[in-house]
């Protein structure tokens, strides 16, 4: 996806149009024409004839219900969240695309205000272009708002911990974008290390910090964490848990869940540095040290 090309062919009408579609989609999955439009002060005729040229760019899916309604494509939210980010002064200028997992696409960026930096445009389950206008029943998945729960997750995990944690430094969240510091480090798993005995003491003393932060991760391992001669630092939080003050020693489900993903957590880090370089560590003296 080229960002930068397409939304140097966005109007002001069609920014409107797409900002109607995010000020309602919280209660649409396609959200109506005659919402977007009272939004945007177009008349209906107006925002349709717009909405099918967004449609035919791939930003959006229409569909005719009772109503004419439409809904974001993974592009075009992420178009329409670099747009916040710009409008806000947050992005001055956009990048090279610096890699595209299941889950994300991340892109270089230059900011006037933090300097280099990077964001990560979220994608939640999206299904093609093609699989969204072909689905007849959309049921009660509704990807849009999935996919801005994760980046606000993620936001709010980084923002928690940065400054105890070593975490990207977060700037700022618009829609499924996160605008966060560039970290010049290779993945651990790129990385044949030298002193691994240090670095695995170093990752579990993170993971107890974040513990103490109420942050467990849920997806750690030696793909989401960072490495270079300066250090470590661990990224890709969307589905960590968040436990509130007060919680982490109770039984609720939530705690339940985050022990759960703590140990699996745990389990994937000692099960790399096994493989790779033989170091062996019991699981649950090493939970125990995390929990005192
Ligand atoms: N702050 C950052 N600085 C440098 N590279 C990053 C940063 N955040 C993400 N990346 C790169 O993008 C890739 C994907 O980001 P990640 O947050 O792990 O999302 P995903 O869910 O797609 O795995 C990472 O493996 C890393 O190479
Ligand atoms: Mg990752």
């Amino acid at each position: 996806m080229d960002l930068a090309s397409l939304y140097s062919k966005m109007s002001k009408q069609k920014w409107k149009v797409l900002d109607g579609i995010f000020a309602h989609m919280w209660d649409y999955e396609f959200v109506p024409s005659e919402l977007i439009a009272k939004r945007a002060n177009m008349s209906p005729e107006k925002v349709e004839a717009i909405l099918k040229a967004l449609s035919d760019e791939r930003l959006v899916v229409n569909k005719q219900l009772a109503y004419f309604g439409s809904t974001f494509t993974f592009i075009g939210l992420s178009l329409y969240s670099l747009w916040r980010l710009v409008k806000r002064n947050h992005v001055s200028m956009l990048g090279k695309l610096m890699g595209e997992g299941k889950e994300s696409v991340v892109y270089n960026c230059y900011s006037e205000k933090y300097g280099e930096a990077v964001i990560k445009f979220h994608r939640v389950g999206y299904p093609s272009f093609k699989k969204v206008r072909e689905k007849r029943d959309y049921g009660t998945l509704h990807f849009t708002v999935l996919t801005v729960r994760s980046a606000r997750n993620e936001y709010k995990a980084l923002r928690r911990l940065y400054g105890f944690v070593s975490v990207p430094r977060p700037h700022a969240w618009e829609g499924n974008a996160i605008l966060m510091e560039l970290i010049d480090a290779k993945e651990l798993f790129r990385v044949r290390l030298t002193n691994p005995e240090d670095v695995l003491e170093i990752i579990i003393d993170e993971v107890r910090k974040m513990y103490s932060r109420g942050v467990v991760h849920g997806d750690l391992s030696q793909y989401n964490i960072l490495v270079s001669e300066e250090g470590i630092w661990f990224i890709d939080f969307p589905q960590c848990v968040l436990l509130e003050e007060g919680e982490g020693e109770g039984e609720s489900e939530k705690e339940d869940e985050a022990e759960e993903l703590l140990r699996r957590d745990v389990e994937n880090i000692l099960n790399y540095f096994k493989r790779a370089y033989g170091i062996e560590k019991d699981i649950n003296t090493v939970l125990e040290y995390i929990k005192k």
